[in-house]
């Protein structure tokens, strides 16, 4: 069945979808301070930038019908997963979590931003192929949503580490936006726009998770440090080593993706040390490998 947005989406959430895909940002020539102050999405934003200076930030969609397929369910996976995770995520913190008002609505601010991203994605991959993509996919995704729920839905320290961490901090430096998302003219013109409102995501969610770990008594402290780096280590092998395969077999072999875009993965060690750095977590606490990288 032809995709429709009209169909598959009320007015109240399409007219912005609606708007995006008519109107783009300018592209700025220098990158912003928020941006610049992580390594990741610095590194994301330059690269990104480089690609839309040397002509390419208007690609066409993939001529081939099955890799058209391939990207669109892709494409269409990391929106409903961005929504799952992200978004329904934040909603349960926000809800269920004791902490400042003022905390509570930047995690609604990021699960609204997020949002907005899902939408995006889900949109373009359902007009790639002339599908309704918002109705479900026909690739497997649930595993990565029970894998983070039970942790997200455990404790603040949990939804810290699972959003806070694993939908956010790591993928600033993992993400594939480089040389993936940017096969639609939409979303590659969005794309720069689209990792500054994650590079200020940042900003509240580092020193966030910082003033957590260092609440309360010498021993609570400790038990908050010692289990976001559980988690974290936990996340690492379960979602990032998988996701890190994932990568190079099917975005790289099958989509064709440059190698490059493996680089975060290639260089992970790097991107937990910056992130227990910033978030104050000593090097007594560290796993072994990572001190002797
Ligand atoms: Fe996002
Ligand atoms: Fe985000």
């Amino acid at each position: 069945m032809a995709f429709s947005l009209e169909q598959a989406v009320p007015i109240l959430m399409r007219k912005e979808i609606d708007w995006a895909e008519k109107n783009f940002p300018a592209v700025p020539e220098k990158i912003p301070d928020v941006v610049a102050e992580d390594p990741g999405w610095r590194r994301q934003w330059l690269n990104t930038k480089r690609s839309i200076d040397q002509g390419q930030g208007a690609p066409k969609r993939p001529n081939d019908p099955k890799r058209r397929r391939d990207v669109a369910h892709y494409l269409a996976m990391l929106g409903h997963l961005e929504f799952e995770l992200i978004v329904l995520g934040c909603s349960y913190a926000a809800r269920n979590y004791e902490m400042p008002a003022a905390w509570k609505m930047c995690i609604l601010k990021q699960g609204y931003d997020d949002m907005q991203h899902a939408a995006s994605f889900i949109t373009r991959a359902s007009r790639m192929i002339e599908e309704d993509l918002w109705a479900g996919i026909p690739v497997p995704y649930r595993k990565s949503v029970d894998l983070y729920r039970p942790i997200l839905q455990r404790d603040l320290g949990g939804f810290l580490a699972a959003v806070g961490l694993h939908t956010e901090a790591y993928p600033a430096w993992t993400n594939l936006s480089g040389g993936g998302a940017i096969t639609d003219p939409v979303i590659g013109a969005w794309s720069l726009h689209e990792i500054e409102e994650e590079a200020w995501h940042l900003t509240f969610l580092m020193p966030a998770i910082k003033q957590y770990l260092h609440t309360g008594t010498d021993e609570e402290q400790d038990r908050r440090t010692r289990q976001m780096v559980a988690d974290d280590q936990y996340f690492i092998e379960q979602a990032v080593q998988p996701a890190y395969k994932n990568a190079k077999e099917f975005a790289v072999g099958r989509l064709g993706m440059n190698p490059e875009v493996l680089y975060g993965y290639e260089h992970l060690n790097e991107r937990t040390q910056h992130i227990y750095r910033t978030i104050g977590i000593e090097e007594g606490y560290w796993p072994a490998y990572l001190k002797n990288s």
